[in-house]
């Protein structure tokens, strides 16, 4: 690591110097080597350009299944525009492009990559099929853009000379959906995957509950689904995942080498399963059906042994259905549940968690509470968040809790963009595109040693959105920006070259279908 490292500070400047190029293609038409989203840790440009032609194949190491299916995925995004056959072959002697995982590789990491690009192939190396994977998202975006297009397009299709040398800043870069204020559909979901794992994005927040609707089948509590998932914000019909529902797009998420991190929002956050169960009150009594967009007024009924019951049976069912290392308990805005009985509650829910085997993950109130051994926070404050709360989630990270940083004013997807933004909310005010960017998360909340940051996240929030046009809207062209936060040496940050490769990605989104926001902050045509 340390020699990978080492050697992406001193490239970081050359990646300026390409940045700082006018946004035209190398002198034989291929897209500057490295000129992606996120920036390359280390870019040695050289040699010449690699072109895909009729007889190129996709060669694969035999002993690898994950390299076969990596070979079948790119191929799959490559035939219909290039028309070629593309084959994917285990025979791995020869020209083409190349799969190879290296256990000698150490220092790729488990994310790494090394991509070789010269006359006669493209190879890419990693030590863990997800460094093949991003490495085959930076083949995607060397080449033309038009080469995402679903239908036949004439080439050449160029990936220009040299090496990419790569691997992430940080080990957790997130998106979260929130399905819950809106339900989307399995494919509107896989739709949002394939469009993070084209960003090197590795983790799936789904927030699948709160008080507008729960959207996740448990069998002992059948009617929080049936009943607490069958509405949504605004009254419409709302809906929830079979396991099986779920377990598909957990499963399409690891083809993308994202792990799912789901959620249940508690001790507030709680109406649907409210609600659904009138035990769950302290009163007894179930309230209505929530469709409104108010925070903070429901809370499960701490001094309750069936409260207990009831998580015990959610976070089994839910840690079962769950491969990834991660369960999110929630914990924000409990403002109708007393900070004694909300420690109470936080301090008892996270053994709970550990007992099935995850790691708790929460938003950064956990730390009112003892955040357990291993636990994460995730900072969602914003500028005008007070000093002592800053204070209190940095002193927990200096004593061991790890942070994800996702401030409201910063990564959050909802934000409305300006004034005029027709869709998202502005509670934490307006975020263009260059403040969504221009910041580092390892030096962000004051006093937090660098060391606890384990990452990033893009949270996508949905009182106002429903549709997968309306998400894609809110996260292009804000979501490559914390993707890059997340992946590339910090050394390499720059708002005035970052802005140029991040208008080289517009006409990919056309290809792709994607309709972005066309922000005055960025030269989308050079
Ligand atoms: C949050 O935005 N309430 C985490």
């Amino acid at each position: 690591m340390g020699a990978l490292v080492g050697a992406a500070l001193l490239v970081a400047a050359g990646i300026g110097a390409l940045g700082t190029a006018p946004a035209t293609a190398a002198p034989d038409g291929a897209t500057p080597l490295g000129r992606i989203v996120p920036a390359p840790a280390k870019v040695t440009p050289g040699g010449s350009a690699y072109e895909i032609t009729a007889k190129t194949r996709i060669r694969v190491d035999d002993a690898s299944k994950d390299a076969r299916r990596i070979g079948g995925y790119l191929a799959d995004v490559l035939r219909p525009s290039t028309g070629y056959r593309l084959p994917v072959t285990d025979d791995d002697a020869g020209d083409g492009i190349r799969l190879e995982l290296s256990a000698k590789d150490k220092a790729l990491g488990a994310e790494g990559y090394r991509l070789t690009s010269t006359g006669r192939s493209v190879t890419i190396v990693a030590h863990a099929p997800a460094g093949l994977f991003h490495g085959v998202q930076t083949l995607r975006q060397q080449l033309p853009a038009k080469a995402e297009s679903d239908s036949r397009q004439s080439g050449p299709w160029l990936v220009a000379g040299g090496t990419v040398e790569d691997s992430p800043r940080y080990g957790y870069r997130s998106a979260m959906l929130d399905v819950s204020r809106h339900f989307f559909s399995v494919d509107k979901v896989k739709r949002y995957i394939d469009q993070l794992a084209l960003y090197k994005i590795n983790k799936l927040h789904l927030h699948l509950s709160d008080d507008q609707g729960w959207r996740i089948a448990i069998d002992s509590w059948p009617r929080l689904a049936t009943y607490g998932g069958s509405t949504q914000v605004g009254g419409g019909a709302g809906g929830h995942y079979t396991k099986a529902q779920y377990k598909d797009i957990v499963r399409y998420a690891a083809s993308r080498y994202l792990e799912v991190v789901p959620e249940i929002d508690m001790p507030s956050h709680t109406n649907a399963a409210l609600a659904s169960y009138a035990e769950l009150n302290c009163d007894g009594v179930a309230p209505p059906l929530y469709t409104g967009t108010e925070v903070g007024f429901s809370s499960l009924c701490v001094n309750k042994q069936v409260t207990y019951d009831f998580v015990d049976d959610v976070v089994r069912e839910l840690a079962a259905l769950t491969p990834g290392k991660y369960l999110h308990i929630g914990g924000d805005e409990a403002h109708s549940t007393s900070h004694e009985d909300y420690v109470t509650f936080m301090n008892r829910v996270q053994p709970i968690v550990a007992k099935y085997g995850k790691t708790v993950v929460g938003w950064h109130q956990l730390t009112e509470a003892t955040p357990i051994k291993g636990a994460l926070a995730q900072y969602w404050g914003l500028d005008g968040t007070s000093a002592a709360e800053k204070a209190q989630v940095a002193a927990a990270a200096k004593n061991g809790t790890g942070l994800v940083i996702s401030p409201a004013d910063r990564t959050y997807l909802d934000m409305k963009y300006t004034k005029d933004t027709p869709l998202g909310l502005a509670w934490a005010g307006y975020v263009e595109v260059q403040r969504s960017y221009d910041w580092d998360p390892g030096n962000y909340l004051p006093g937090a040693p660098a060391a606890a940051v384990k990452g990033v996240e893009a949270p996508m929030w949905s009182e106002t959105l429903s549709e997968s046009a309306q998400v894609e809207y809110m996260a292009f062209p804000r979501l490559p920006g914390v993707a890059e936060l997340g992946w590339s040496p910090a050394a390499t940050h720059d708002w005035n070259t970052y802005k140029v490769r991040l208008a080289e990605q517009a006409p990919r989104w056309d290809a792709l279908g994607i309709a972005y926001y066309k922000s005055p902050q960025v030269p989308w045509n050079g």
